[in-house]
Parts: C-alpha cells; structure tokens; sequence
C-alpha cells in the first residue's frame, strides 16, 4: 500500500523570475503541487513581478488585505510551477480564460493546468494533452452537512453521506463535493445545477471514483476522479480525461500517488 501524501509546502521564490529547471511530465501522469497562501512581505514584493496587468488589477479589487495577498501569492506560485513545463519565465507566460472561466496557457496548448484555493491554501494541477481540473475544502463540522445533501444531492450521495461512522459524514460529504467540482473543473464548466442528477462511484479502496450521470444518455463519464491524501481537515481531488493517467506529488521530490 503506498502511503504517499501531499504537503502543502511554504512559497519561496527563490529564483526572483529567473528559469528554474525544466519538469518533465509525460500524458499518462497528473502532477499535483500544494503551497500555503500565507507569505511574508518578502515574497509578496516578488509575487507582484510576476503578475499581469489583469492580474493586479483583480488583486487590487479583492477588498479583503489577506485576500489580496494570499490571491497574489497563489497566482506568482501558479506561474511559478507553470513556468517549469513551459521553458518560460513566470512573468512571461500569457494565461486566458475560456468565456466559463477556465484558464489556460495560450503558447504552451500540450501543457494543461488547473487550481483552487480554500482558507489559505492553494493546489495546483498540472497534465500533458488532457484536461484536468482540481478542488479543494476545508472541513467544517459546524455545516449541516445531511440537510445540504437531501436539499441538493440525488438519492445515492445522501445515502453514501448518510452511512457509516456518523463522525465521518462531513468528509463524506465533501468527497462527493470535491469529485463533482473536479470533474466538472476538468470539463471547464464549474459547478452546473442542478446536482442531484448525478452521483459519486467509488472504487473499492475509496481512492478513486467516478461521477455516474443518470441525464439523458450520458451514463458515466470518461474523467474519473482521483482523491489527494492531505493533512487532517482538508479534502481534495484531482480529475483528468481518460483512464491511464497517475497522479504524482510534487513535494520537493516526485512521489507516486
Ligand atoms: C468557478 C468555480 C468552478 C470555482 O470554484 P470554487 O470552489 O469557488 O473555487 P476554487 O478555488 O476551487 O477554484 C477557483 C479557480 O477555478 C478556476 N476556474 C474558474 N472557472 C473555471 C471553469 N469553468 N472550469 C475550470 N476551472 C475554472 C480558476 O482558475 C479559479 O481560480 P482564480 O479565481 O484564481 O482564477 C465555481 O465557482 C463554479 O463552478 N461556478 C459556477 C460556474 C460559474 O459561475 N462560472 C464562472 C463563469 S465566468
């Protein structure tokens, strides 16, 4: 059993912008990067070299000093690690957005990517000619987790949320919420309502699983969901297109998932 887990490691932009050694990355791997949002002034007056015009300006608009700060780092970090797959420099890469919002690089179409963040927290998600999409959440056993799923999640979502150690139910229900934006994130939709047209299928050894759709004709889809062995409290999944993928942690070193 391989008892690999994925860090959330401090940010450090030690190269100050300059090329960092390429990463190699072949289709059949999904590497996945985890960094903590909260950085010193340091690294702050660094993450701002690397932004666009688009990109400041957004920060600047984010009202909040922390989120600011934190949406600043997370994105310097995102063109850090992009920069690793593309030979460009973080300042240089030109990031777009389809009109649903998914972004993507637009000189560098092999290399796909996807992010979120949660309570300062950030994971990256990076794949070579598939598409790929990440989510991340906080566990919260203050949120009347079982109303949620019987208002919004079908009949077999609320029973998986439902059964077992009842201690147990918030992490369920997140699973069956970071699956869902996983997928629907690689399909570059975001969140589509309603919700209750679907439900998560596991594998037996509950680390993956996939979104079965009971809609018209699209029983099942072809991009399972892989969820990421985080510390106590977090719960995140990583989903890509097709079947013969892995995912590998990108903790300092590469470590098989
Ligand atoms: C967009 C959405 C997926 C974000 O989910 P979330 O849990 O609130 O936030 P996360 O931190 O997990 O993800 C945010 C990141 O997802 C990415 N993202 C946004 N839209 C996306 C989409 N359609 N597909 C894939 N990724 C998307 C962005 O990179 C964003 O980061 P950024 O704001 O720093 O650019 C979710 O709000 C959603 O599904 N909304 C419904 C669809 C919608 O409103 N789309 C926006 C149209 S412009």
């Amino acid at each position: 059993m391989n008892n690999a887990s994925l860090k959330f490691q401090r940010i450090i932009f030690e190269n100050r912008g300059k090329l960092k050694p390429l990463i190699e990355i072949v289709s059949e791997e999904v590497h996945v990067w985890g960094f903590l949002l909260d950085v010193d002034v340091t690294e702050l007056t660094h993450a701002a070299h690397y932004l666009s015009k688009d990109e400041q300006e957004r920060a600047n608009r984010l009202v909040s000093e922390r989120h600011r700060q934190q949406f600043m780092a997370a994105r310097a970090v995102l063109r850090e690690v992009l920069s690793r797959y593309c030979a460009q420099r973080p300042q240089e890469l030109a990031i777009q957005t389809t009109s649903d919002g998914k972004p993507f690089l637009t000189d560098s179409a092999a290399v796909r990517f996807n992010l979120t963040h949660s309570h300062g927290r950030t994971l990256i998600a990076i794949a070579k000619d598939r598409e790929v999409g990440i989510d991340l959440e906080k566990l919260r056993p203050e949120v009347d987790v079982v109303g949620l799923a019987k208002r919004f999640l079908s009949r077999q979502d609320q029973a998986f949320i439902e059964a077992g150690d009842p201690e147990r139910r918030h992490e369920r229900f997140l699973r069956v919420w970071v699956a869902r934006e996983a997928v629907f994130k690689a399909e570059g939709k975001g969140i589509t309502f309603p919700l209750h047209h679907d439900h998560l299928a596991l594998s037996r050894d509950e680390r993956e699983g996939r979104l079965i759709r009971s809609e018209g004709e699209s029983k099942g889809t072809n991009v399972p969901v892989r969820f990421l062995p985080l510390e106590p409290g977090w719960v995140g999944a990583v989903a890509a297109e097709g079947t013969n993928w892995a995912v590998i942690y990108l903790n300092g070193k590469r470590e098989r998932g």
